[in-house]
């Protein structure tokens, strides 16, 4: 007989943008003639950067040529990537990252989910609420959540809230924990942090034998000095922290898959008996073992990312997504609607009005003025009565939908 792995069973229906685009797809059936604008996924739209697309080209001719053929690569990825990360990302900050310290991966989704496995089952996590909900689900499969409470909490997972009351920045935990995911910029709030407070979480950690699992896939939407762009500008951070990045959100990267994990050999975690036990090997076992290495063509679209010309590109497409957060930002504060993030981050978060549930304000969205977004309860319980828009649509469906929402009585 063969037994399932019943944490499974423990998942609630299905993964939030499953769920998003379940209703969507009912409603535009049921309604063909509306022009339905999503703003849910953060999912990009402009196409990648022309210097990607030719370095891309160039990796497939050189896939039709016997000479230049490469079949598996490196499963931690290719040094020409590797060496531009670190000369990019990390060196002009004085951060000193070893070649073997960063894996590239096909995204920070599947590196944030996929690190759990290094980690024993019965560390205490710790989430800020609202978050992204890999986080939680792939905690729930590996048997580190116990049991749903009501009011969707789970028994073993701590849940750090980040409030309009706290101005979203969240407070250390009173209680032990083992395991802190913290993502800044942060999904879905759009909100961050600045440097002074990261470092009482890299000093906590330090202190408390904690691994910080820190979720950078928005950083290049940072525009505030005091935010850091790595979690490694703090000292000691590399002792207790790893760090995902992504080209999926500054590049376009979201249909291509690139990202990367950095695993500092400092870092440390502990058998049960106390001895002292180096989490970079245990990365790279993994890693090999169940991945066979992003594409080559991709690396080196990745790698373009770098280039002087890709740089330009990519600072475009920013401006233009931050142009889109600024127009949403603008036009649901004129309604009378409290509303944050937007400012160091694609994603814009918002006070429900009249005390409307965010599935409440999700279906009033999506019937009346035929606006997709997601509902902030479907990110944790301190999302309830929130909404979050993301920046990522085209201009001109952004305009559009602000202008429906305007319309909106509440
Ligand atoms: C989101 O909408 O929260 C993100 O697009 C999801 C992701 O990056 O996987």
């Amino acid at each position: 007989m063969t037994l399932v792995n019943e944490n499974y069973l423990k998942l609630q229906g299905s993964y939030l943008f499953s769920e998003i685009a379940k209703r969507v797809n009912a409603f535009a059936s049921a309604h063909p003639d509306k022009k339905v604008i999503r703003l849910g996924i953060g999912d990009v739209t402009l196409p990648l950067p022309q210097a990607c697309i030719d370095a891309m080209h160039k990796a497939v001719d050189e896939m039709a040529e016997q000479s230049t053929f490469r079949g598996y690569g490196p499963e931690q990825g290719y040094d020409f990537l590797i060496e531009k990360i670190i000369a990019n990302d990390y060196a002009p900050k004085g951060i000193d990252i070893g070649i073997d310290e960063v894996f590239i991966s096909d995204g920070s989704k599947s590196d944030t989910g996929n690190i759990g496995d290094i980690f024993g089952a019965d560390n205490i996590v710790a989430v800020t609420d609202p978050v992204y909900p890999v986080y939680v689900d792939t905690n729930i499969m590996g048997g580190r959540s116990g049991d749903l409470l009501p009011g969707g909490k789970w028994s073993k997972i701590v849940y750090i809230p980040c409030t309009a009351e706290n101005n979203f920045v969240p407070s250390i935990p009173t209680e032990k924990v083992d395991i802190i995911y913290l993502c800044f910029p942060n999904n879905p709030t759009g909100t961050t942090i600045t440097r002074d407070e990261l470092k009482k979480w890299v000093d906590y950690a330090r202190e408390n034998k904690v691994v910080i699992l820190y979720d950078a896939a928005y950083e290049a939407y940072i525009s505030e000095p005091d935010v850091a762009r790595s979690i490694y500008e703090i000292a000691g951070a590399k002792e207790v922290a790893i760090e995902f990045r992504s080209f999926s959100k500054n590049a376009g990267f979201t249909g291509t898959r690139c990202a990367f994990a950095v695993v500092p050999k400092a870092l440390c975690a502990y058998t049960k008996g106390g001895e002292k036990v180096q989490v970079n090997p245990l990365w790279n076992r993994r890693h090999s073992t169940k991945f066979n290495g992003t594409p080559y063509i991709i690396q080196r679209g990745a790698e373009a990312a770098y280039s002087d010309m890709g740089k330009a590109q990519i600072a475009g497409m920013i401006a233009y997504y931050m142009e889109n957060a600024k127009i949403i930002r603008e036009g649901v504060r004129e309604m009378g609607i409290s509303v944050f993030g937007g400012v160091n981050a694609p994603y814009i978060w918002l006070k429900t009005p009249s005390g409307l549930s965010s599935w409440a304000f999700f279906d009033k969205l999506l019937s009346e003025a035929n606006v997709v977004g997601t509902p902030g309860v479907g990110f944790g319980p301190s999302g309830e009565g929130y909404f979050r828009l993301t920046a990522f649509g085209s201009r001109e469906n952004t305009a559009e939908a602000v202008s429906r929402l305007k319309t909106l009585k509440f």
